[in-house]
C-alpha cells in the first residue's frame, strides 16, 4: 500500500514539473553567473527545480513511444535511471540551502546523476537497434524515433551542461590545466587548436583501423579583425566532439575511397571564419562524396555503411553506429548553430559546423514537452515544441507553467 502511494506521488511530481517549460540560458548568462563570484547557494536553487524540470519534460515525452519500444530492456533501463535521479533530485525539493551539509550533498548527488547518466546513449541505440531488428521500422515509427532522439539527447546534452557547470564551479572537479575555463567554457577557445586536437585524435584512430590516414591542411579567415585569430566563446569539448566526428568520417570516406589508387591520399581541407553572425568551420574531404538522395537520411539515427560495432569490444570503433553525424548536429543546434553537410557524388563532401559568433546568441535550444509535441507523436505537425530564445524571458529564475 506505502508502495503504491509512492509511485502515485511519483508520478504525481513528474506531472507537475512537465507543467513548466525549461528555462534556457546562453552562454553569455553562464559566464556571467560563473565570473562574478559564483554564488553556489544561487546556483542550488535554481538547479533543484530546473533540473526536475528538464528531466519530467523528457520522461514525459518518453512514455510516448511504442509499447513494443517501452518493453525492450535497454529502454527500460534507461527509464530506470531517469526515474531515480528524478527522485534524488526531489529530495532537495525543500531543504534549506542553510544547512549545513545541503549543499555538499547536492554537489555530490549531481556527481552520482551525471555518473549514472554516461550510457545512455549506447544503451538507447541499444533499444532502438533491437526493436528495429525485432518489429523493422515503418515510416511513422521511423520518423517519431528520429524526432524522439533529437529531443531525449539535446535533453540529456543540457542536463550534463548544467550539472558540469555546478560541479566545476563549486566541487573539486576543477581543472587545473584550464584555469581560465568558467566551468566548461573558455571565454577564448582556440577554434583552429581544436580542430587540430580533434584531428590528430580521429587520425591516431584511423591509423589503427588503416594502413595511412589523410593529412590536414587548415586556414584561418577572420573577416572582423584579419590578423587575428579566432577565438569562440564556447564548450571546446562539444566542438571537439564534432570535429572528432567530422574528422573519423571524412578519414574513412577518404581511405575507402583511395584503397584501390596508388596516388596519395588528397589532404583534409579546415577552414575556420569568423563573420559578424557566424563562426563556421569547414571540413572538407575528397573521400567520393555522397548522392543528394542519400544526404538526409545521414542524419537518421540507425543509418550506417559500415557494420555495427560489437557493443563490448575494448576497441573504439571508426564508424557503425550511425550517431556521429546526428549527435553532432545536435551539440550545434543547442547553442542555436547548425550542422549542414554539402556533397558532391564522385569527388568529396564538404561539412559544415555553423556557430553564433556572440555568446549572447547562443541561448539553449531545448525541447518542451507540450500539447505541441504530444500531437508530433500522432502524427500532427509539431510546432512550438522547441524553447524560442526570443520569447523567453531573460531573468531566468522565474518559471512559467505552459498551460
Ligand atoms: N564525409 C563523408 N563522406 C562520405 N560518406 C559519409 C561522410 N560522412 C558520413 N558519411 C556516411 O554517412 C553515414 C553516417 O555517418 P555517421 O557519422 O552518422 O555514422 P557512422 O560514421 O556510420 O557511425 P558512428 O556513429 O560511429 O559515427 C556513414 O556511415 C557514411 O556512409
Ligand atoms: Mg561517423
Amino acid at each position: 500500500m506505502r508502495l503504491y502511494a509512492y509511485l502515485l506521488n511519483s508520478s504525481a511530481k513528474i506531472e507537475y514539473y512537465s507543467r513548466f517549460s525549461p528555462s534556457p540560458l546562453s552562454i553569455k548568462q553562464f559566464l556571467e553567473f560563473g565570473r562574478d563570484n559564483a554564488c553556489e547557494k544561487t546556483s542550488y536553487m535554481f538547479l533543484r527545480k530546473e533540473l526536475p524540470v528538464r528531466l519530467a519534460n523528457t520522461m514525459r515525452e518518453v512514455n510516448l513511444l511504442p509499447d513494443r519500444l517501452l518493453s525492450q530492456p535497454s529502454v527500460r533501463l534507461v527509464q530506470k535511471w531517469y526515474m531515480q535521479s528524478f527522485l534524488e533530485l526531489l529530495e532537495y525539493e525543500n531543504r534549506n540551502p542553510d544547512d549545513p551539509h545541503a549543499l555538499n550533498d547536492f554537489l555530490e548527488a549531481l556527481i552520482e546523476i551525471r555518473n549514472r547518466h554516461n550510457d545512455v546513449v549506447p544503451t538507447m541505440a541499444q533499444g532502438v537497434i533491437e526493436y528495429k531488428e525485432k518489429f523493422g521500422f515503418d515510416p511513422f515509427v521511423s520518423s517519431n524515433i528520429q524526432y524522439f532522439l533529437d529531443r531525449f539527447y539535446t535533453n540529456r546534452i543540457s542536463f550534463r551542461m548544467l550539472i558540469n557547470q555546478h560541479t566545476l564551479l563549486f566541487g573539486n572537479d576543477t581543472n587545473p590545466a584550464h584555469p581560465k575555463h568558467i566551468g566548461s567554457i573558455d571565454p577564448a577557445c582556440s577554434v583552429a587548436d581544436v580542430v587540430t586536437d580533434a584531428y590528430e585524435t580521429a587520425k591516431m584512430l584511423c591509423e589503427q583501423y588503416y594502413p595511412c590516414a589523410p593529412k590536414l591542411n587548415i586556414k584561418e579567415f577572420n573577416a572582423k579583425a584579419p590578423t587575428k585569430p579566432i577565438q569562440a566563446v564556447y564548450v571546446p569539448s562539444h566542438l571537439f566532439h564534432m570535429l572528432f566526428e567530422l574528422f573519423k568520417n571524412a578519414m574513412r570516406a577518404t581511405v575507402e575511397h583511395y584503397e584501390e589508387s596508388k596516388d596519395e591520399l588528397p589532404p583534409i581541407k579546415a577552414k575556420v571564419t569568423l563573420g559578424k553572425e557566424d563562426l563556421s568551420v569547414k571540413i572538407s574531404d575528397r573521400g567520393g562524396g555522397v548522392p543528394l538522395r542519400k544526404i538526409d537520411r545521414l542524419f537518421n539515427y540507425t543509418y550506417s555503411t559500415a557494420p555495427t560495432p560489437s557493443l563490448n569490444s575494448k576497441r573504439v570503433p571508426l564508424a557503425g553506429f550511425g550517431h556521429g553525424l546526428p549527435i553532432s548536429r545536435l551539440y550545434a543546434r543547442y547553442f542555436q548553430g547548425d550542422l549542414q553537410l554539402y556533397s558532391m557524388e564522385g569527388v568529396g563532401t564538404d561539412a559544415v559546423i555553423y556557430l553564433k559568433a556572440l555568446s549572447s546568441e547562443s541561448f539553449e535550444r531545448l525541447p518542451v514537452f507540450n500539447k505541441s509535441a504530444w500531437r508530433h507523436y500522432q502524427g500532427g505537425p509539431g510546432a512550438d515544441d522547441w524553447s524560442n530564445p526570443s520569447k523567453e524571458p531573460r531573468d531566468t529564475s522565474k518559471y512559467k507553467a505552459k498551460r
